[in-house]
């Protein structure tokens, strides 16, 4: 068999970028048989070429000069695995623009500025791949993109980021924030700097992501409302087990009457439904669509191995299909707008301290009543000479539980009152609000 070699450069040679070239070299044989290509890292942009690495490099593979891989023509496909805005951008930019294939696992790149990298990919008749840039092991673009083409997908509900899943997992058995966290980024899970991935930003970036994939229509990270893990109250965790539930990083992206929604937040799941089952670094994602009902996609979602996989996945699909025009369009051809602010539906947790006397409570479901939200689950338990009221509700519009919320604050009886977390059941398609 007629083998062709294929020269591959990697932007970054950090926990993915060494992986991508473990795992290139450790496969070689398998992928060649595979694809009948010998892919071959020729060169790494990197800062320190002299910093002590676990897994080095051929000599002369890294380089500090981006110009070496730029005007390489021997090169086709680069791999930015290097992260941040820029100079990555720039740099991706001018390889599409100079005719190179790129495959990023960049999803703050992607997400912020993927109109303008795409528009230079479909100019240059390149194509621009972005696996890793999701979930890093699962397949989730290439299932979007390529096997449910024709599939109108109008939901995603996923656990997309890593860092924060094997946090709260960690914490559940005892460790504290700290040190969970810490053992995070000793695993090479968490970003460089890791607040991207408390604070929400990292899996909001890859809801964005998701959702343009899902809904042909451009998302920008900016368009999506987010919070992480940092805010999240030990008391909301207490509540969680005593309802039988967890509380995991939960992204959701729905289609809502011609108006796109996507919201990254904390959100307390049902033990009984599949989310609550993710542990560790792991990541999830169901697909809803007309043909499809219902797929989920698990698996691990961070670490440097993982990614590099489906790195080499774009790779080899890019090489098994350039000049064939496959893939070189934008994935977003269309702009839906914004669901309004407050027009969410979801079931949702809240806790209230109260009085504990006559009407306390009949105050609490008369407000909520006059909004048209109904009550699910309520616990109630002393809370010294007051009675804390743990209530979950039906599915109902986010903007009519602010002003339930903000009512109930102005009443003697209600001394205190928790933030709403979105709550994610098991009680089937329908139910699932956030689904
Ligand atoms: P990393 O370990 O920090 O590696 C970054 C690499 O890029 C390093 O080799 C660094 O050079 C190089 N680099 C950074 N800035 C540069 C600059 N201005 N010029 C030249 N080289 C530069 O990061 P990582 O964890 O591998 O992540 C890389 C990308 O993959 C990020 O976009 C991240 O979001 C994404 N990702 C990571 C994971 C994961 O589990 N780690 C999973 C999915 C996606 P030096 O080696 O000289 O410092
Ligand atoms: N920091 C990311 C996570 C890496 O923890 O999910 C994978 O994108």
């Amino acid at each position: 068999m007629a083998s062709v070699d294929v020269p591959v450069a990697l932007l970054g040679y950090g926990t993915v970028g060494a992986a991508v070239n473990r795992l290139l070299t450790d496969s070689a044989d398998d992928i060649e048989r595979a694809t009948g290509h010998r892919l071959r890292i020729v060169k790494a942009l990197v800062q320190d070429p002299g910093k002590e690495r676990e897994y080095p490099p051929a000599g002369g593979v890294l380089t500090t000069d981006f110009r070496e891989i730029a005007e390489d023509a021997s090169i086709a496909v680069v791999a930015e695995v290097m992260g941040g805005i820029e100079p990555a951008g720039g740099y991706v930019l001018e390889l599409l623009r100079g005719g190179k294939h790129v495959v990023s696992a960049n999803k703050q790149l992607i997400a912020r500025r993927g109109a303008e990298l795409f528009e230079a990919a479909s100019s240059s008749g390149v194509q621009l791949r972005f696996e890793a840039s999701v979930c890093a092991a699962i397949p989730v673009i290439k299932v979007l993109r390529e096997s449910l083409v024709v599939t109108n997908v109008h939901r995603v509900l996923g656990i997309v980021n890593g860092t924060t899943n094997f946090v709260l997992t960690e914490m559940e058995g005892g460790k504290t924030y700290g040190e969970a966290l810490a053992e995070a980024q000793a695993r090479g899970y968490a970003e460089a700097d890791p607040t991207d991935d408390v604070s929400g930003a990292d899996a909001a970036a890859k809801m964005a992501i998701l959702a343009t994939v899902a809904f042909n229509s451009r998302v920008d990270l900016a368009d999506v409302e987010y919070s992480g893990i940092t805010g999240i109250d030990p008391l909301d965790v207490a509540a969680a087990r005593q309802l039988d539930m967890v509380i995991r990083l939960v992204g959701a992206a729905r289609l809502v009457d011609g108006h796109v929604d996507v919201r990254v937040h904390p959100a307390l799941v049902d033990k009984q439904h599949p989310l609550a089952k993710v542990d560790g670094a792991f990541n999830a994602v169901m697909l809803q669509g007309d043909a499809i009902r219902e797929i989920t996609l698990e698996g691990p979602g961070a670490g440097g191995i993982e990614t590099a996989s489906a790195v080499i996945a774009d790779i080899t699909t890019v090489i098994g299909t350039m000049h064939t025009g496959f893939l070189q369009n934008d994935a977003a051809w269309r702009t839906l707008p914004k669901l309004p602010a407050g027009d969410n539906r979801s079931p949702f947790y809240f806790r209230l301290s109260v009085e504990d006397r006559p009407g306390a409570l009949a105050q609490v479901a008369e407000a909520l009543a006059q909004r048209e939200i109904s009550i699910a689950r309520l616990l109630q338990h002393q809370n010294g000479d007051g009675a804390a009221l743990h209530v979950v509700t039906h599915q109902a519009r986010a903007g009519a539980l602010d002003e339930a919320l903000a009512a109930l604050g102005g009443l003697s009886d209600v001394h205190r009152r928790s933030n709403p977390l979105p709550v994610v059941s098991d009680r089937g398609v329908s139910e699932l609000g956030w689904a």
